[in-house]
């Protein structure tokens, strides 16, 4: 592994037991305190700048960044010497956007303060969200990336044990970017129409309370009208919402493409009233909901663990916003579907030795006498490559064979899993 001068490097090594009760043991766990994203593979967009400076090389870009906590991301360019801190424009709640955008990085986010879903989202006109009331229980859309309803049934369950924060961003046509917050948010059970109660606003300059006037209201639709309009509010206003007599704010009104967002029909649209009026539709609107799901649990091994947490919680549209490290899985093993007795060539790194290619110190050959690829010296204490071995046959096999790590197991055990990650 070639690993960059001047930067923090750690190694990782989760090493877990085959035995019952599955017990686990942190090995080895050496990294730094660093809680920072590198730039480079980063869209700077949904950061600002906290500080831009010279420094003489890396090191004097990331260690004071260290231990700032406005700082979520640092930027270091080794040709101008220019070093700059970053930190999420929204807080770190937007940072899912952030590591949405590195999806395909295969980096680890872990689970930081905050883990906020994503309810309610609004991008394009591809969804239409002017629907009846099965279809607002439920859930619809492209997910919460997308344009995007979570349902009311999850928005009661969500808020089932006790109100919620509940996040609004906005943003507008000229790209400006707005917030409105409310301390507590919960909605109520089908019983009673999905009730709403929300208090406590807070929100970015200029962005007044649009939720006061629904407080209180029933949910209403096209075809379920709670409100206290002599009209049916959702089929006036092609939406569906806890209209009053109507509304303030209609983040599920009808989607207008930039040429007819500012100045169409009165209070139709994605509207905010209080900053934008009732002629302007909004680019995008999200709503979130802080789910403190990670207050209530924490990952066994610690936070670097916490992609298998995520992992585990793709299908649950949970936000793991930036918390300290970031991870990279190197090498993995769970199961022996992989064949890792392999060649040079597949394995290819400097001094590291292979079936065909003994650069260890032994008169043998390591790789070839225990079936592996590592950089061996003569042999070796670890061997993560080994050969797999199953549950029946992991445990007083033949010597130094398996995925070993001697100094605890010894030399006759072979691991069910091991994951080695860098940050
Ligand atoms: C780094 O600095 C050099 C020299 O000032 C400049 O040409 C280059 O564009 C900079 N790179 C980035 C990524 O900003
Ligand atoms: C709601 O709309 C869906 C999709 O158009 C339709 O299948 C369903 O029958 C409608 N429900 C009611 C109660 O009208
Ligand atoms: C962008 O547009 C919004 C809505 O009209 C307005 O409130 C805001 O001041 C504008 N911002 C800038 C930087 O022009
Ligand atoms: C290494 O193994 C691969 C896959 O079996 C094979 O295609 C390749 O020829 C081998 N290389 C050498 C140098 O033996
Ligand atoms: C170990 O490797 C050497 C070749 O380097 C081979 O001659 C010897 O038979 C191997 N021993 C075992 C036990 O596999
Ligand atoms: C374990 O591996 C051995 C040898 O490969 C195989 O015979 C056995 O069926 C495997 N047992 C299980 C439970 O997979």
């Amino acid at each position: 592994m070639q690993l960059q001068p001047g930067r923090q490097v750690a190694l990782l090594l989760l090493l877990l037991l085959a035995a019952v009760p599955r017990h686990v043991t942190e090995a080895a766990a050496a990294f730094s305190s660093g809680r920072l994203w590198w730039s480079s593979l980063e869209s700077l967009s949904d950061y600002e700048a906290v500080r831009s400076h010279s420094v003489q090389n890396e090191p004097e870009c990331i260690v004071p960044a260290n231990s700032d906590s406005a700082v979520q991301l640092v930027a270091f360019n080794a040709s101008s010497g220019q070093c700059a801190h970053f930190r999420c424009r929204l807080g770190l709640s937007h940072c899912r956007k952030c590591r949405n955008a590195n999806k395909g990085a295969q980096r680890l986010w872990t689970a930081g303060s905050d883990c906020w879903t994503t309810v309610q989202h609004r991008v394009s006109g591809s969804v239409d969200f002017y629907r009846n009331w099965t279809q607002y229980q439920s859930e619809f859309g492209e997910g919460p990336d997308g344009n995007y309803w979570i349902g009311l049934n999850s928005l009661h369950a969500l808020t089932a044990s006790g109100p919620r924060k509940l996040r609004i961003l906005m943003k507008a046509w000229n790209d400006s970017e707005h917030w409105a917050e409310y301390s507590s948010f919960s909605v109520g059970p089908e019983s009673d129409n999905y009730r709403l109660s929300v208090s406590g606003f807070s929100g970015s300059a200029g962005i007044g309370d649009c939720l006061d006037n629904n407080n209180g209201m029933q949910f209403s639709t096209k075809d379920a009208d709670h409100d206290t309009s002599t009209d049916n509010c959702a089929t006036t206003h092609k939406g569906a919402w806890w209209f009053r007599s109507c509304h303030c704010a209609h983040p599920n009104g009808e989607y207008k493409d930039s040429s007819a967002a500012i100045g169409g029909a009165f209070a139709k649209g994605v509207i905010w009233r209080k900053t934008f009026g009732f002629y302007y539709s909004l680019k995008e609107i999200e709503m979130l909901l802080l789910s403190g799901l990670c207050a209530l649990f924490r990952c066994r091994l610690g936070l670097s663990h916490c992609r298998k947490c995520r992992n585990a919680n793709k299908g649950a549209q949970r936000v793991w916003t930036a918390g300290s490290d970031c991870w990279t899985t190197v090498q993995h093993r769970v199961s022996g579907s992989v064949d890792f007795y392999r060649n040079w060539t597949q394995y290819q790194s400097d001094q590291f030795s292979t079936m065909d290619a003994d650069h260890d110190d032994s008169s043998s050959s390591c790789a070839e006498n225990y079936s592996g690829g590592w950089w061996f010296q003569g042999c070796y204490s670890t061997h993560p490559n080994g050969v797999y071995k199953n549950f029946t046959d992991a445990i007083g096999g033949p010597f130094g064979h398996g995925i070993i790590w001697k100094y605890y197991y010894g030399f006759y055990y072979s691991l069910m899993e091991f994951e080695m990650l860098i940050i």
